[in-house]
């Protein structure tokens, strides 16, 4: 039986995470962590039913994991959280599972770094939903043909998301310019901006809507759009579990959905 634990447990994501850790065969939640509703048990908070596991403080993490026998940490927070939060739990020699987006590059060192210290797994995705992944592999070999069009990534989300723009516009735009060799990119434009070499990144907010990124190839007289939209975070929470249970058996190093999904 996987024992895994999460961070961020009152928010949108990790409630949905722990109604699919409850469903998932052969995983059983562990512990849970947030900065509200400490000590209220996870499961009731999810709406899933009284679980036995009280939500705890952060602070707390390293006692808890250890106590918990947990092997596995899902952290959906903020980069701020999961930067001090996930070298926590590798400490306590739990893999990690980070969906947290708008990580720095030098968070995402830090927490690597952590990884290979404590010779634990661990993967940072900013999209687990099996579509986006294929969107990202589709939109490599369509920017292999496609290197004279000009390429805007377009995304959409929620009134509440706190960065931008998303993890995945930035994931799409670094697929592209990884096929095509170093491109710059130039965030939003106002005011006099002559269009170059760039790919644009441009991000929408509003209502409720979970997460649409569209690529478009615009050439003379024609253009191709590549998308993806996402219904529900169902998608993105089935994602982080499967990766759960994956990198329990992976042994030590860093992975990527492209390893789990085998793409
Ligand atoms: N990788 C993916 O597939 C994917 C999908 C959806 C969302 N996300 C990302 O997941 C993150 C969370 O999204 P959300 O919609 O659930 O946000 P949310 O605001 O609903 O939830 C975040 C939770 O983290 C908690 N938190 C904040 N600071 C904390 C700390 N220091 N320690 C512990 N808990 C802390 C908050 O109290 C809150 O309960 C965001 O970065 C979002 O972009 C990733």
């Amino acid at each position: 039986m996987i024992r895994a634990a999460v961070t961020g447990a009152s928010g949108r994501m990790g409630k949905l995470i722990i109604s699919n850790i409850v469903a998932f065969d052969g995983m059983q939640l562990s512990a849970a962590f947030d900065l509200v509703n400490i000590g209220k048990d996870a499961g009731e908070t999810a709406q899933v039913g009284n679980l036995g596991v009280a939500i705890s403080d952060v602070k707390d993490m390293e006692k808890v994991l250890k106590g918990s026998a947990t092997d596995v940490l899902i952290d959906f927070t903020i980069a701020d959280a999961t930067v001090v939060n996930a070298p926590r739990a590798a400490s306590a020699g739990v893999n990690l599972v980070i969906g947290t987006t708008g990580l720095s590059d030098e968070q995402k060192h830090i927490i690597e770094t952590a990884v290979f210290k404590h010779a634990v797994a661990g993967i940072i995705s900013p999209n687990f939903s099996v579509g986006v992944n294929v969107f990202f592999k589709i939109l490599a070999e369509a920017s292999k043909y496609l290197g004279d069009f000009d390429i805007e990534v377009i995304e959409a989300h929620h009134n509440k998301k706190k960065d931008a723009p998303s993890g995945t516009a930035i994931k799409a735009a670094d697929v592209i310019s990884a096929t095509l060799g170093g491109k710059e990119y130039v965030y939003g434009r106002q005011g006099l901006a002559p269009r170059s070499k760039e790919i644009g990144i441009h991000a929408v907010r509003g209502g409720d809507i979970v997460g649409d990124h569209t690529v478009l190839f615009a050439g003379d007289g024609e253009r191709i759009e590549i998308k993806h939209q996402a219904h529900s975070r169902q998608s993105f929470a089935s994602g982080a579990v499967k990766a759960a249970a994956w990198v329990c058996n992976a042994g030590p190093g860093m992975y990527t959905m492209e390893d789990i999904l085998g793409l």
